[in-house]
């Protein structure tokens, strides 16, 4: 699954870390405490893989100096702060500053758990978006970045092209893990909004008042302006529209009808609602649904699109094995089928990081992928075989990828490759021209 997201936990108080840091870890945090500010300032910088809870009294440097401190570090990461019992005006400030939220000493370890939990979704939503705005200016590059040739990917390609110069808004719907984020960047990237500015925010990450103001204002200190007010002209993107209250639906309704067609600002609205158990189209009022889901876009889940488990496995090998200085590890026949038949609950964002893992055990010259896969889906729970798929499809996206790993590793050079094979160069070639490989993407 996704890897663990981590908590650095501040406070003074031994007893109170320790006690902090186990329980958080017994539900499956990475954690790491520190019993200062200043000690986690050493550790905590822009772009930290995680989220921060912090006590507000503490000797040296103080729980509201060091949450300014880190919002000018990095404005978007979330910082939960412990505050003493009663100290409203404390409370009010750091959520001014920009503290996530705060919890009142004593609190229930439950809702300090649940706390975290939605903070670092937020963060990990957070993170997404940077990595994709960093890399992907343009929409050739994010085009580039869709690995898979699967009947889906050539479909989503197309949809993306032809979505990204429509007017209307927007429904991304697909299992976690799937490419939603990512589709949202291209449908910006490579439509007429791409010079615009492109907003982000997670609708289950804030209390509704909160959200309210971020969304539409208004905003404390004239900080920043409403997002709403932000991405005039661009994309607003609303990531778990599910979680949106009903007052809001309404507001947000009302903000789509008062711009007219076509639209100002599209909305591009992304639902994950396989986890909540119920759909987007019973959490949203249907007036609203109907706007939001003018286009729709429905990721599959990667089990169902086996040939691109083993194109994407092969070219994310490959890319961490350039980046870790390494030679990628060859997948041998059983491995393939392994890779096949695991249910991949966490889709592509848990497929990297097997590979990314595979890489590095390779480096390491310990382990396989089987054993690599066993453990992803102890965590995920029993083995489920995929839907009914005929053993040609499978077959041949093995036999696409083995023709593949072989050119590449003799950078194109056919006679080596059917030496190592054992094909006649014409079998060779008729399979090469079947699967769409050319020899000249390997020299
Ligand atoms: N077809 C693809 N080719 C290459 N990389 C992909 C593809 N689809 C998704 N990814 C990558 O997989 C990871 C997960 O994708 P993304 O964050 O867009 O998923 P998501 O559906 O938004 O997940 P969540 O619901 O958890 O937010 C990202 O690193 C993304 O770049
Ligand atoms: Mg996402």
């Amino acid at each position: 699954m996704a890897r663990a997201m981590k908590v650095a936990i501040v406070d003074d108080e031994q007893d109170m870390r320790q006690s902090i840091s186990q329980w958080l870890a017994l539900s499956g945090f990475d954690t790491e405490a520190f019993s200062s500010a200043e000690e986690a300032l050493k550790t905590i910088g822009a772009d930290y893989p995680g989220v921060v809870v912090s006590d507000i009294k503490m000797p040296g440097m103080d729980g509201m100096s060091f949450l300014k401190r880190l919002m000018s570090l990095d404005s978007g990461l979330p910082v939960i702060m412990i505050t003493g019992h009663g100290d409203v005006p404390m409370a009010v400030e750091a959520m001014r500053v920009g503290a996530f939220d705060f919890l009142e000493k004593p609190f229930n370890p439950d809702r300090m758990t649940e706390l975290a939990k939605r903070a670092s979704q937020n963060r990990r939503m957070t993170l997404d978006n940077r990595a994709l705005r960093k890399e992907l200016s343009d929409g050739s590059t994010i085009m580039k970045k869709l690995i898979g040739a699967s009947p889906a990917m050539e479909r989503l390609r197309e949809d993306i092209l032809d979505l990204g110069q429509a007017d209307g808004h927007v429904l991304i719907d697909g299992e976690t893990g799937t490419g939603k984020t990512l589709v949202a960047h291209a449908l910006h990237a490579v439509g007429p909004r791409a010079g615009k500015k492109f907003a982000v925010i997670s609708c289950a990450a804030y209390a509704e008042d909160m959200l309210a103001a971020r969304l539409f204002g208004p905003i404390a200190d004239g900080a920043r302006l409403p997002l709403a007010e932000e991405a005039r002209g661009g994309t607003l993107v609303l990531e778990d529209v599910e979680a949106l209250s009903q007052p809001l639906q309404a507001r947000l309704l009302t903000f789509i009808n008062d711009q007219g067609t076509p639209a100002e600002t599209r909305i591009i609205a992304i639902c994950n609602d396989h986890e909540q158990g119920r759909t987007v189209e019973d959490a949203l009022r249907p007036d609203l649904y109907y706007r939001l889901a003018a286009l729709k876009i429905v990721l599959p889940p990667l089990r169902t699109r086996g040939e691109d488990i083993l194109t994407l496995f092969t070219r994310l090998a490959e890319q961490f094995s350039e980046e870790y200085g390494c030679e990628a590890p060859q997948v041998t026949a059983q491995e393939a089928a392994q890779l096949l038949q695991a249910p991949w609950p966490g889709n592509v964002r848990q497929l990297i990081n097997v590979a990314e893992r595979a890489v590095l055990q390779n480096r390491r010259g310990s382990g396989s992928i089987a054993s690599l896969l066993m453990a992803e889906n102890e965590e995920a729970g029993p083995v489920m075989t995929t839907e009914g798929k005929p053993l040609k499809d499978y077959v041949e996206s093995f036999e696409k990828m083995l023709i593949d790993n072989t050119m590449r590793r003799h950078k194109g050079s056919i006679a080596n490759v059917m030496e190592e094979l054992c094909l006649p160069r014409r079998t060779l070639n008729e399979k090469m021209a079947k699967y769409g490989l050319q020899r000249s993407d390997y020299l």
